[in-house]
């Protein structure tokens, strides 16, 4: 399991990691961590290069030299955990379903969704409410449930799966605990797909539960493990990442006021090159992991097989040797060329829905607020190694329709 450094592990510094970041860009771009027993990669050049060299650099747990233990169990390897030839046939089952071209359809339902989800926070809210609890956090699990076709009222179930999954030990907390609920959770999830599988294949519908079905089993393109993997990656990977998405950029937009905010509600591009900032500024994924396949050199180190990398994308989408003034949310920022959602082989395959979604809630929540302000509060953490983002955001405003 990622670990996060020592030194991001107060509350403070992992929200504010930047400054660390800065200081070890500059003094030991690339490093071994002895404690955590793994390297740690600063810079833009070196993060991108690892994440377009997939001969070099694994994402297979089963070339990590310490048990990762992803091949056991009754779920099997994703796109995410295979390296090519077999990536690529692995993401050729769903990738149609995730083009933009596919995707724009679902652009009114999503606004429906979003404008329900505000009406309900305030009905409630007395000038006030928790941005978190009302909408990053339901409005993507709403959608990938209803893209894979189960139904959302499930989706406190989902939220607890996904939390598990994406959780990781600082020195305070049991490793083994963790290890033990995510077995747990990867159980239930096992069976509660299993069963939506075998619901498909009696009763086909327009889903992408369906598309998975169809392609599993004797003569398809999955394994049963394979498939169990699927499901489990496409409802996680989404969620959490796309919650501090929307929830980062309201925070980025808390430092611009009001003429930006009355700006990006009447420009679409203007909106979207800011959601793309967002994704450089604070990045929701900070961290992506890779293991090293043969002897070879990064940054004047040498990397021995069977080792692990983290590559801190947070700390190159802040790198000066790429951007100009890397250390300014500049919502209006070209060319960006951020490392937010990967690079290469395994680019997120989510990135356009997760770009829509954001798109939707802001301009959402641009329209139908005036004076949309983050409440003065101490933030709290996601508590993970590679997602960033805040526990809960309570923002407050000055008129709503
Ligand atoms: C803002 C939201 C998101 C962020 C920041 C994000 C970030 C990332 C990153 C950094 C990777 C590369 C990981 C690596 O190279 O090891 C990735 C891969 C992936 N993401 Fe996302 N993601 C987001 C939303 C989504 C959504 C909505 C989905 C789908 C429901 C999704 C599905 C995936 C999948 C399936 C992969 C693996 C692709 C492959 O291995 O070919 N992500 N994501």
């Amino acid at each position: 399991m990622l670990q996060l450094p020592s030194a991001l592990n107060d509350r403070e510094s992992w929200l504010e990691p930047f400054e660390w970041y800065e200081q070890m860009r500059a003094d030991t771009p690339v490093r071994y961590d002895e404690r955590r027993g793994a390297w740690d990669v600063f810079g833009y050049d070196e993060v991108k290069s690892v994440l377009d060299d997939d001969e070099r650099y694994s994402v297979d747990p089963r070339n990590a030299a310490g048990p990762r233990g992803d091949d056991d169990g009754p779920i099997g390897g994703t796109m995410l955990t295979r390296d090519p030839p077999r990536h690529d046939e692995l993401r050729s089952v769903v990738e149609e379903a995730f083009r933009p071209r596919q995707l724009r359809e679902l652009e009114p339902r999503m606004r429906t969704i979003t404008n329900e989800l505000l009406d309900d926070a305030l009905a409630e809210a007395d000038g006030q409410f928790d941005l978190v609890e009302a909408l990053s956090y339901p409005l993507p699990v709403v959608v990938i449930a209803e893209l894979l076709g189960v139904p959302s009222d499930e989706r406190e179930q989902f939220k607890r799966w996904s939390d598990t999954l994406a959780r990781s030990a600082d020195d305070t907390t049991d490793t083994e605990a963790i290890v033990e609920d995510q077995q747990d959770a990867g159980e239930e999830m096992a069976e509660y797909f299993g069963r939506q599988i075998e619901e498909r294949r009696q009763n086909p519908r327009d889903d992408l539960l369906t598309t998975i079905a169809t392609n599993e089993g004797a003569g398809g393109r999955l394994s049963r493990r394979e498939a169990l993997g699927m499901c489990t990656l496409l409802l996680t990977a989404g969620n959490i990442t796309t919650t501090n998405l929307i929830t980062n950029a309201v925070r980025c937009l808390d430092t611009q006021g009001a003429e930006t905010h009355a700006r990006l509600a009447d420009d679409e591009a203007a909106l979207k090159s800011a959601i793309e900032e967002t994704l450089r500024y604070r990045s929701p994924v900070q961290a992506i992991l890779r293991n090293v396949t043969s002897e070879t050199n990064l940054g004047g180190e040498t990397l021995q097989p069977g080792e692990e990398v983290v590559l801190w994308a947070g700390s190159a989408n802040r790198d000066d040797q790429q951007f100009d003034d890397a250390g300014s949310f500049r919502p209006g920022r070209s060319p960006n060329q951020h490392l937010g959602f990967g690079y290469g082989t395994h680019y997120c395959l989510g990135a356009p829905l997760a770009r829509l979604e954001a798109k939707v809630a802001l301009d959402v929540l641009l329209d139908r607020l005036t004076g949309i302000e983050v409440v003065d509060t101490e933030l709290q953490p996601v508590r993970s190694s590679f997602i960033y983002g805040v526990e809960s955001l309570p923002v407050s405003y000055e008129s709503a329709t």
